[in-house]
């Protein structure tokens, strides 16, 4: 289908009473108008147009990647201008234009296929995405005469019989490309100073164009996030959306009303995932893993039946099959949990690989190192990585025993089937199959307590 996308993106979102522009406040984990612009990609338009503020480096950056192109509009001076200053941008294009709202992120691939298809089979010059609510709320009507649109009223200029329409205004629109230059006959609504771009509705009326509503889909889908209320009441929409999808997909959840999956995460099957857990950003988690109650894990990749314990996070790092790790382990970035580790309680881990089998059971600092396989590392271990100026790396090889209490001073390596006594403070290498001990020798002193009293 030939059609253009513009998503109106610079109005100022004072209702969120937020320093952060509306669009940019974070749904299941992404930018409202990321959500938006990912589900128009779908379409595969031929252009997209965002319309942004002066002041739009963030949603630039939110929207990176993307085949967009930005318009700015300098005033908000409402959604009717800002669709003029998009237009002056499509310049030979032909087909129709799609509208979507920067705040209306709920939107789906399929239903803006399905009012595409109206649009284009009704032979429409404007069509509205309409949907039904009841109760309060400041949506525009949309008035009908018979069956056809007639306008579309805001809420504030409602009267008493308008309000009591319950076909409300989306925000999502397909126009013809020809209808465009309507836009340019809106008039500023006084009472707000803006331009309205729903008035385009009677202007084509009047001219005997044919325009047309579609409820094609609800509330639920359709509603436009413009307080923290609706912006809460989305994220629960979506989340419940995302977790019930993994739930058909074989993946188990004790209370799936108390766990948080962003949108990019991948899950498999026979996963159990106990209440409160964040799982962010691009994680992909293997099958028959667990993860016990509060737990956060951001842009990781877990593998297969693998254990996270409980009150542990892991930032942007790999766990492979058959770890366990936790409770109370703090996993950083650029680190690897091999196959069948074990990290235990109170354990930090950063820029670290461990080798298969290893240990580092009890509260110990790994940084800036890297452990071989079959490691034991004792309990209270520390790898002073941090000179006041550099980090410096710590290498342990296959095999070694590293006794508790130990601190390694980088930089330092200990080779293949070597023990470090515990207590020791390692400064120098230590060579292969050999005992590395650094403490004073126990002294007894006989009788002494006797006498101390
Ligand atoms: C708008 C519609 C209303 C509809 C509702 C659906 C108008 C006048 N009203 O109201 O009929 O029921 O959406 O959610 O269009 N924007 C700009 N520049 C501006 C003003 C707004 O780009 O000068 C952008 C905003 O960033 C936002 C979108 O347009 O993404 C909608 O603006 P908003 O102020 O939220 O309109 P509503 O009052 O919700
Ligand atoms: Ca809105």
């Amino acid at each position: 289908m030939n059609i253009a996308v513009v998503i109106l993106a610079a109005g100022l979102g004072t209702r969120m009473k937020s320093s952060l522009p509306k669009v940019l406040h974070k749904v299941c984990g992404k930018p409202m108008v990321r959500l938006v612009a990912e589900t128009a990609a779908g379409l595969k338009p031929e252009k997209t147009i965002v319309v942004v503020g002066p002041e739009s480096e963030g949603i630039r950056t939110a929207l990176s990647g993307l085949p967009i192109e930005f318009c700015v509009q300098k005033k908000p001076l409402g959604t009717g201008d800002a669709l003029k200053i998009a237009s002056a941008s499509l310049g030979g294009f032909e087909g129709d234009v799609l509208v979507l709202g920067g705040d209306t992120p709920l939107i789906s691939v399929q239903t803006l296929k399905l009012f595409l298809a109206h649009h284009k089979k009704m032979r429409e010059d404007i069509s509205l995405l309409s949907f039904r609510i009841t109760g309060s709320h400041a949506y525009g009507r949309i008035i009908r005469k018979g069956n056809r649109v007639d306008a579309i009223v805001e809420d504030r200029d409602a009267n008493e019989e308008q309000k009591k329409i319950d076909e409300v205004n989306s925000g999502i629109y397909a126009i013809r490309h020809s209808c465009l230059d309507l836009i340019k006959k809106i008039k500023e609504n006084k009472a707000k100073g803006e331009y309205y771009l729903t008035d385009i509705v009677k202007l084509a009326v009047d001219k005997g164009l044919r325009v047309g509503g579609h409820a094609l889909s609800d509330e639920l889908e359709l509603s436009g996030i413009n307080t923290r209320h609706e912006l809460h009441a989305a994220e629960k929409f979506m989340q419940q959306k995302i977790v019930s999808g993994w739930m058909s997909k074989g993946v188990s959840f004790i209370d799936a009303g108390a766990v948080f999956i962003h949108q990019n995460v991948e899950l498999e099957a026979d996963t159990l995932i106990y209440p409160n857990v964040h799982i962010e950003g691009s994680t992909t988690i293997g099958h028959g893993c667990v993860i016990y109650p509060g737990v956060r894990i951001a842009n990781c990749i877990i593998g297969n039946n693998v254990t996270i314990k409980d009150s542990t996070v892991i930032e942007d790092s790999t766990v492979m099959n058959g770890a366990a790790v936790g409770p109370f382990a703090h996993i950083r970035p650029k680190s690897v949990i091999g196959a069948s580790v074990k990290v235990g309680n109170f354990v930090e881990i950063k820029k670290t690989v461990l080798g298969e089998g290893t240990k580092a059971s009890h509260l110990s600092y790994l940084g800036d190192a890297e452990i071989g396989k079959n490691v034991n590392i004792g309990a209270g271990t520390i790898t002073c990585n941090y000179d006041g100026k550099n980090k410096n790396k710590t290498i342990i090889e296959d095999n070694v025993f590293i006794g508790s209490d130990t601190q390694l001073i980088a930089p330092v390596t200990v080779k293949k089937g070597s023990y470090v006594g515990a207590g020791s403070t390692i400064t120098k290498d230590v060579p292969a199959e050999s005992l590395a001990v650094s403490r004073a020798d126990q002294r007894i002193i006989h009788g002494w307590a006797k006498k101390k009293k």
